[in-house]
Formats: structure tokens, C-alpha cells, sequence
């Protein structure tokens, strides 16, 4: 079987998963969700997943429609009847169906869960293009608005790039799928777990590894100024692990990366033509096989005792 689905309480053929026309996750993006990884046919780091889901649920005063068991029992279903080993499990929890209205309606939430084979990306490193971070100011919840970071993803594809990387009044926040990295001097540094990023859950993993390795981590804002002075950076996430940045590009003639705020202008598009980028960053030969790479394999490493069910903690 290679995909599966749950909705609304219920196991169901994948072709026959259908949510209703009046779901306020189709209105409205009203709800939040979670993905996360299954290795050897079990999830990684589901735990701290569900205590995000908590608290992104509680954000936006949607009632948490299972307890922490429940929630467990359910994906552990849903990866046996997949029969997949190597997967990803999508699920969003939306404030229900009913006639569209802004206000919050009664109503039970909806779940809607998916389970699909994953395979990673052979891309073992990535190049990234700065775009400027419109999203609103609680990007913390992982909620189902995704337009900017959509936008900023395919931006970022058309300019031959993997991934996007957010400026916000001139700090590096994050990636439009990832959380971002940067090494000086062996010194590991990362955006606060703040409402202006994600609090990744492979974040939490990496820095519990930096500090298995002894290797110091400053969590404070990154300017973009600061960036030719990195001498590595990577992504983090739970679909890219570890990622190294070999170059990060940027467009000389946009200076959102540099300014405090956002110009007041209207782009014609938000996908943004890139053609003009150049690049504003690059990884010399001496960061290759540095803390990115160091990370990155202990990261892997604890997968391998993860799929023999030792402990990753
Ligand atoms: N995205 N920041 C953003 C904006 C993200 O969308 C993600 C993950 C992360 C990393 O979080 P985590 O380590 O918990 O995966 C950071 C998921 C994978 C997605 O939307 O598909």
C-alpha cells in the first residue's frame, strides 16, 4: 500500500480521502499541522512534534481533539497499515466545516492525516537565495498558511536554488521550510526560538547534539551584515536533516536584505525575478567538513541507533 489517509476519524483508500468543501482549512488556512519523519517504520522524535501541535493548537484556541496517547496510538496505526518504512506522516487539525463566516463556528475539529513513502532528496548540500520574511508576526505556529513561504520556495527554485533564506529588519531568520545555521570560529549560531521563526523540532535535536559534541551555541539574531563573516551555514528540518549551504545568493538591486524595514512598494509579482542575483555568499574549501558536516553525521548516526531502537536522547 503506498499511501495512506485518515480523515475525519476514519482509515480510507487514498484515492477516496476527501474533506468537505466547507472545511475551514480550505476557507480560511484555519488550523495548523505537523509532519514528521519515520525511519525503520517508526517516528522520529514524535514526542516533541505532539508538544508542538500542543502548542500551536492552544495558539489559535483550537481544542486539542486527542490526548498525547491517543495521538500516538493513532500514527503508530496509520505507519503499520501504510506498511512503509522509510515515510513522512502529514497530519492538520482544522477548526471543523461549516458555513463561512470569520468568526469561530461550534463545532468539533477536523484531522486529516497522511502517510507517504519518503525518500530523501540525493542533494547532500544546498544553495539559497535571500528573500525578504512577509510573513506575519507569529510564524512560530505552525499553522496551514503557507502562501509567503510557498512563494518563497519556488522563487527560490526558479533561481536554480534549494531553499529560501527569510530577512527581517536585516536579521536571518529562517528558512521558508527549515531553520538556518550559521558557524563562526567553531561557534554554532541560530535564530531565538522567538515568534519570528519556527522552534524546529530537528532545531531542538541539533542543539541537543552541539552539546553532546561540546560545541558552543550563541541562539541570538543573525544580521545579514554578519553573514562574510560565517564560515559555514546550513538548514535544518525534518524532511532535509542537516543541510549544508554552499552559496547563498541574493539580488544586489532588492535591498530588503539590507534595510529595516520593507519598502512600502507593490511588487507586480511575489515571484520575484531573480535573474540579476549574485552571490553574497560562499563556503571556502577550509569550512568543508566542519561543524555542518560534523553535525550532519551525528545527526544520521543517531537515525542508525533510532531504526535499532536505542535511545536518541
Ligand atoms: N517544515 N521552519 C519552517 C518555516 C518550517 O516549515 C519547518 C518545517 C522548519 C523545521 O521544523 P522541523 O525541524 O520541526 O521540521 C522550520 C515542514 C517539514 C514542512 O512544512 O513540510
Amino acid at each position: 500500500m503506498p499511501a495512506i489517509a485518515y480523515v475525519n476519524g476514519q482509515f480510507v483508500d487514498f484515492a477516496e480521502a476527501v474533506v468537505p468543501a466547507e472545511d475551514r482549512g480550505h476557507l480560511f488556512g484555519d488550523g495548523v499541522y505537523e509532519v514528521v519523519r519515520v525511519y525503520g517504520g517508526r517516528p522520529f522524535l514524535l514526542p516533541w512534534h505532539l508538544e508542538r501541535l500542543g502548542q500551536s493548537l492552544a495558539a489559535v484556541d483550537i481544542v486539542n481533539p486527542h490526548s498525547e496517547h491517543e495521538w500516538v496510538a493513532l500514527i503508530g496505526e496509520a505507519v503499520r497499515r501504510s506498511q512503509e518504512a522509510e515515510a513522512t506522516v502529514y497530519w492538520q487539525v482544522t477548526r471543523g466545516a461549516g458555513p463561512r463566516s470569520h468568526a469561530f463556528p461550534a463545532g468539533a475539529p477536523h484531522v486529516t492525516l497522511i502517510v507517504r513513502p519518503f525518500t530523501p532528496s540525493p542533494a547532500s548540500q544546498a544553495t539559497a537565495v535571500l528573500l525578504p520574511d512577509e510573513r506575519w508576526s507569529h510564524v512560530w505556529v505552525k499553522t496551514l498558511n503557507l502562501l509567503p513561504n510557498v512563494i518563497a520556495k519556488e522563487t527560490a527554485r526558479r533561481a536554480g536554488a534549494e531553499e529560501a533564506l527569510f530577512v527581517r529588519a536585516g536579521v536571518l531568520t529562517e528558512g521558508s521550510s527549515s531553520n538556518a545555521w550559521f558557524v563562526r570560529d567553531g561557534t554554532l549560531f541560530t535564530h531565538p526560538a522567538d515568534r519570528h521563526i519556527l522552534a524546529g523540532v530537528t532545531r531542538r535535536f541539533v542543539l541537543h547534539l552541539a552539546q553532546q559534541a561540546g560545541i558552543p551555541v550563541c541562539e541570538r539574531p543573525v544580521g545579514v551584515a554578519e553573514l562574510s563573516f560565517m564560515d559555514e551555514v546550513f538548514f535544518t528540518g525534518t524532511t532535509v536533516e542537516v543541510l549544508p549551504v554552499t552559496r547563498i545568493l541574493a539580488d544586489p538591486d532588492a535591498l530588503f536584505w539590507q534595510a529595516a524595514a520593507l519598502p512600502a512598494d507593490r511588487p507586480a509579482t511575489l515571484v520575484r525575478d531573480l535573474s540579476r542575483a549574485r552571490v553574497l555568499w560562499e563556503r571556502t574549501g577550509a569550512a568543508v567538513s566542519g561543524v555542518a558536516e560534523q553535525l550532519q553525521k551525528m545527526f544520521t548516526q543517531a537515525v542508525e541507533r533510532f531504526r535499532n531502537y536505542e535511545d536518541v536522547l
